[in-house]
């Protein structure tokens, strides 16, 4: 193995391109983006990750990395494009299609290709397979096909592209050894090797697990607010059995990969996957949740002003993408009778099509602060502010990040909203 073309320079793509270039491959990497292509030929990146920019500035100026928009002639083809789902919530491959066709021109004998991005179940078998059958190839004989999925943390990325575990699933055994060993080279963790539908079910169960588990702390949420019950005293409780770990509720589940995955499976399996498609359900149904004790916080008030703390869809990023935060703003500003302030530290203005504000700014004059995402910055507010510039000071904190140490500041949490009541003036 010599050259490597990574097809697809996202957050994926680009560090792996990055990497083994460094650990001294050829390394060209391919995108339709041009912009993407031009940024990358000049040593930059178009991208955040933490020693990136460093590490593509190095390779590209020894030249062991370049870019282009189509592919070139490579020993291992990486496929690293988008996988979102449709509006009915089917996956879209398409990416994937076009980027297997588009090597087909430059596709020699013993040539690897490997699929890294998610994808569902049975198609390297059904969708990449025959693109390359079609074109007159014997998938796992005359060239190798695998998937190898991604499960790096983003701010990571460049630690667990190498100390992770790796799954490779080949089409057959032959095609999991060449992928395999591909991995080898520059990975330190396990490379596990597999077949290509079990690698592809591998990844997306890590990711339903997690969904399926957040739901039920969203289901407790909702039974302890019926209940009266603080749903964060049973977790802590619960979880003092050695085997018991009880995740956290929330105000939903986003990001491209939790709110996504599960359903590449649910496509695939309709009628066996009742407790999945459940989970996603609960996990939907959180914002309206959240908006509903808002509007019960604030159903007194003439006028009443909300700032949103929080749109992004976990705590410390700055990826608002599927955030249940945002839909909650967004609804919660459909709402001709507030005013909803929003402000996040860590999202940049021309993310939101709406006016982001400081902090001081968000509180001053309002009623409620309603936390969704559990930033550093969220942990430690600054409460005399709040008592001071706030008309009430209530928080309601649906991360559970937040303790006031001001008697003053009223808190509220998502696992014990049983007994929320109007905020009288
Ligand atoms: N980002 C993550 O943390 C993460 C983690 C695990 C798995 N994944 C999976 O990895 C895959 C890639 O994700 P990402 O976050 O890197 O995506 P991304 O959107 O950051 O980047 C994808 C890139 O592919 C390019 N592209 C699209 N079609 C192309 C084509 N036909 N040929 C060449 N380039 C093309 C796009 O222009 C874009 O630059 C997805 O399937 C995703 O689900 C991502």
């Amino acid at each position: 193995m010599e050259k490597i073309c990574v097809i697809g320079l996202g957050y994926i793509g680009l560090p792996t391109a990055g990497i083994f270039a460094r650990a001294g491959y050829e390394v060209v990497g391919v995108d339709v983006n041009a912009h993407v292509v031009q940024t990358l030929n000049e040593g930059n990146i178009h991208i955040e990750e933490v020693g990136l920019p460093e590490l593509i500035k190095e390779v590209v100026t020894d030249g062991r990395l370049k870019a282009a928009t189509a592919p070139e002639e490579a020993d291992v083809f990486i496929v690293a494009v988008p996988t979102p789902i449709h509006e009915d919530q089917t996956a879209n491959v398409d990416y994937v299609v076009s980027a297997t066709k588009a090597l087909l021109p430059v596709l020699k004998k013993n040539d690897v290709i490997i699929v890294e991005s998610t994808i569902p179940p049975r198609t390297i078998d059904d969708v990449v397979a025959p693109i390359l059958a079609a074109a007159g190839w014997n998938p796992g004989e005359d060239v190798y096909l695998a998937h190898c999925p991604e499960r790096v943390l983003p701010g990571r990325i460049l630690i667990e592209l190498i100390e992770n575990t790796r799954i490779v699933g080949g089409i057959n055994e032959k095609s999991a050894k060449k992928a395999a060993e591909v991995y080898r080279a520059i990975v330190t963790g396990d490379v596990i090797e597999t077949e290509a539908v079990t690698a592809e079910m591998s990844k997306l169960m890590e990711n339903t697990f997690r969904d399926v588990n957040i739901a039920l702390a969203n289901e407790l949420a909702k039974i302890s607010s019926r209940l009266g019950v603080n749903a964060h005293d049973v977790i802590e409780l619960a979880n003092k059995h050695p085997r018991v770990n009880i995740h956290h509720p929330g105000p939903g589940v986003g990001g491209h990969c939790l709110a996504v995955d599960p359903y590449f499976i649910v496509e695939k399996a309709v009628e066996e996957s009742p407790l999945i498609q459940c989970a996603r359900t609960i996990n939907n149904s959180m914002p309206e949740f959240v908006i509903r004790h808002v509007d019960r916080l604030v159903c007194e008030i003439e006028n009443p002003v909300i700032a949103v703390f929080g749109l992004t869809y976990k705590g410390n990023i700055d990826d608002v993408r599927e955030s249940p935060a945002l839909e909650i703003y967004e609804k919660l500003a459909l709402n001709e009778k507030l005013e909803v302030r929003a402000h996040d530290p860590h999202v940049r203005a021309e993310q939101v099509p709406f006016p982001l504000l400081g902090f001081a700014e968000a509180i001053n004059g309002a009623h409620v602060v309603v936390i969704l995402a559990d930033h550093n910055e969220f942990k430690r507010l600054n409460e005399e502010i709040l008592v001071e510039k706030m008309v009430t000071p209530v928080i309601f904190d649906t991360k559970h990040c937040f303790t006031p140490m001001n008697s003053e500041v009223q808190i509220h949490y998502i696992g014990n909203t049983a007994n929320i009541r109007p905020i009288l003036l």
